[in-house]
């Protein structure tokens, strides 16, 4: 098994994310850290409290730094971050240290750890700041190959703190990025909600529920009525690669740009000359991904 900590802002998709981590045989999840993205840091540290409670995932929770990332998505998440649904309260698991110390107390004991980050990746570039001995892998999801969905050319967890992408693709890690280009193959057709109805579980028909907020806004927003649930992909990248493609190749995130800073530049073809810093995931097997997905779901019912 694969020990993992899952760092996320829990946001609708994060929670496919952690039922995913949770479920799958082929995850040990250790702990899961949360960081201010869809939501400030509050309100996403206690959806994951409530997720967890929900689900009855037993590790430790443990909020990011004080200072929050940029970002907050409440034109697809809701103010609560987490809207769509009743959550029960808050499980009692939340760590009295923050996610950084948590995850570095974690490393220095287990040894190799992979880090699945699903929000912006401000806790995991300030651990590498704090650590840079320590060597997790890293699969995030985040970025893209192309076109961003918050700025024209900017992936929002990218677009919320860039700099700490930059350290992140800067570290020599081994670094997976599952970006736009393989997270939109994760849509959420109405198949999928038919089969969450069908499984009559609390859990399933909470998930239902959010996934029809997300379907709602995300059409409303983005004219995408079956969305496209991200970040579940990032645990797949880790606990079941064999249903993604990837390529190797160099990343540069895009700093400075009046209109294009928190774009990730992705070098598909060699152009560049750099060495690749990152795999990249483009292309996704979505019927056997939904299978997993979904396998997870009801193995928590
Ligand atoms: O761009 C999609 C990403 O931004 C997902 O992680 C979603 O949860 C939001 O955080
Ligand atoms: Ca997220």
């Amino acid at each position: 098994m694969i020990p993992v900590v899952l760092d996320c802002d829990p946001g609708h998709d994060d929670v496919f994310a952690m039922l995913l981590a949770a479920a799958h045989p082929a995850i040990d999840l250790r702990a899961i850290t949360t960081v201010a993205g869809n939501g400030p840091l509050d309100k996403v540290t206690t959806n994951a409290l409530r997720v967890c409670a929900l689900a009855g995932i037993d590790v430790p929770v443990a909020a990011g730094l004080s200072q929050p990332a940029a970002g907050n998505a409440p034109s697809i998440h809701g103010e609560s971050a987490l809207d769509g649904t009743d959550l029960p309260e808050p499980a009692d698991l939340l760590a009295d240290e923050d996610a950084v110390t948590l995850t570095e107390r974690l490393l220095d004991k287990a040894g190799p750890v992979t880090i699945v980050a699903t929000g912006p990746l401000t806790n995991v570039a300030a651990l590498l700041r704090k650590r840079p001995d320590l060597r997790p892998r890293v699969a995030f999801m985040g970025g893209s190959c192309g076109r961003g969905n918050w700025t024209p050319l900017a992936e929002f967890n990218i677009w919320a703190d860039p700099e700490a992408a930059d350290v992140v693709l800067s570290s020599g890690l081994e670094v997976t990025m599952c970006g736009l280009d393989v997270t939109h193959q994760a849509t959420a057709t109405p198949d999928v909600f038919e089969r969450l109805r069908a499984m009559r579980t609390p859990i399933a028909d909470r998930m239902g529920d959010l996934l029809r907020f997300f379907a709602s806004t995300y059409d409303e927003v983005f004219g995408m009525p079956d969305p496209p649930v991200h970040d579940p992909v990032a645990v797949a990248a880790v606990a079941a690669p064999e249903l993604l493609r990837f390529v190797d190749a160099p990343i540069a995130v895009e700093l400075t740009g009046t209109h294009t800073r928190g774009a990730t530049v992705v070098d598909l073809h060699g152009v560049t000359g750099k060495p690749a810093n990152a795999r990249v995931a483009l292309d996704l097997d979505r019927a056997e991904f939904w299978d997993v997905m979904l396998a997870a779901v009801e193995r928590l019912g």
